[in-house]
């Protein structure tokens, strides 16, 4: 049977990320992070705990894998490789949006894969901003998820051919925050994100937001190579960088509402260092991808393994006995990103 234009583009947007990938990493805005060493860590490496508790969800890990298939029998393949990788390391999964699944139930099998594959880990549903509650309710199902992301994806839909082009999203927010009995997380797609923004999110209720920022996959990119229409790569540059918005973060930082960092996440030193800036979790998504489709499983079930030693390792140099103790270390900025903080008064 053919596949919907929505399954079409899922497949297209997997393999654009995949070709694009080493070039959207040529300027690494993590680079502009450095962490300060600390000759005393007077701690064992025993001591170290990785583990972390994002408001009510136990995560083994500091990082998981964020948001990105589902939807086509490409994708569904996708899925089932990753969440049974996230299975074996207890790690917590993302899908991507399950709004093809509500117009068309016969993908729903494509995203509920990834629950059979992880039956005890918490799986994080996804949705776009536009969604109802009922639509929200309906993923959720579809996944018996733990968590719903809600997806703001307004630089992407705008340089889509067949993207929306309204964007009235914030009573939708309130509602599902307020209706929903599972944690609510909103996120970027890779554009970061702005104090004001940021407040704003807090106002509406949201306890859990997701940054996501430039530096890592590509979204003005992706759509621009999809879109023969019109020419919209001035867009290839937009938006703050996950540091950046990290930064924004942090100058408003609110206990009771927790900061997740994603976007261009490539290493166990990344984590770190996103850590050491604020976030409370870290979402990975085109680099993991990378290593499946280019490595291929086993490379990435080393992968995992790892990162999850490595952040032991540098969680105890720092001296930190957890992903918590982090938001203490301190960091030095390179002269550019030190410069938008000034510029930003942040
Ligand atoms: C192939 C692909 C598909 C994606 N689909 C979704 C999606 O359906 N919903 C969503 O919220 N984000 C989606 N994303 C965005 C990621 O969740 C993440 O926010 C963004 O890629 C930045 O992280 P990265 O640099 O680690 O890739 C997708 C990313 C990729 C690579």
């Amino acid at each position: 049977m053919m596949e919907s234009l929505q399954a079409h583009r899922k497949n297209e947007h997997v393999s654009l990320a995949e070709k694009l990938y080493s070039q959207s990493h040529a300027n690494h805005p993590f680079d502009q992070v450095r962490l300060i060493h600390n000759s005393l860590p007077e701690m064992a490496l025993s001591q170290a705990d990785s583990s972390i508790k994002l408001g009510e969800l136990n995560l083994k890990a500091p990082f998981y894998i964020e948001a990105m298939t589902g939807g086509s029998k490409q994708t569904a393949k996708i899925n089932a490789r990753l969440a049974s990788l996230a299975h074996q390391h207890g790690l917590a999964m993302a899908t991507g949006s399950l709004s093809v699944a509500l117009k068309d139930p016969q993908t729903q099998s494509s995203f509920a894969i990834v629950r059979d594959k992880m039956p005890t880990e918490p799986v994080i549903a996804n949705l776009g901003a536009s969604a109802d509650l009922e639509q929200a309710q309906k993923a959720i199902d579809i996944l018996k998820a733990d968590a719903i992301e809600i997806h703001l994806n307004a630089a992407q839909e705008l340089v889509m051919p067949e993207g929306d082009r309204e964007f009235f999203w914030q009573e939708h927010i309130k509602e599902l925050v307020n209706q929903l009995s599972i944690p609510v997380i909103v996120k970027e797609v890779g554009f970061g994100m702005d104090k004001k923004t940021i407040a704003k999110l807090q106002e509406l209720g949201v306890k859990y937001i997701n940054v996501s920022g430039r530096g890592g996959t590509n979204f003005a990119a992706i759509e621009n190579r999809r879109n023969h229409q019109f020419d919209l790569s001035m867009l290839n540059d937009w938006g703050q960088t996950t540091p950046e918005s990290l930064l924004e973060a942090r100058a408003i930082k609110n206990p009771d509402v927790a900061i997740i960092a994603s976007g261009g996440i490539t290493s166990p030193l990344d984590v770190i260092k996103a850590g050491a800036l604020g976030a409370s979790a870290v979402g990975v998504a085109g680099h993991f991808l990378h290593t499946l489709l280019h490595d291929g499983d086993d490379a990435l079930d080393r992968e995992l393994n790892a990162w999850q030693e490595a952040i032991l390792r540098l969680l105890t140099l720092l001296g930190c006995h957890n992903f918590a103790e982090l938001k203490q270390a301190e960091v030095v900025l390179s002269p550019e990103l030190d410069d938008y903080a000034t510029q930003r008064g942040l």
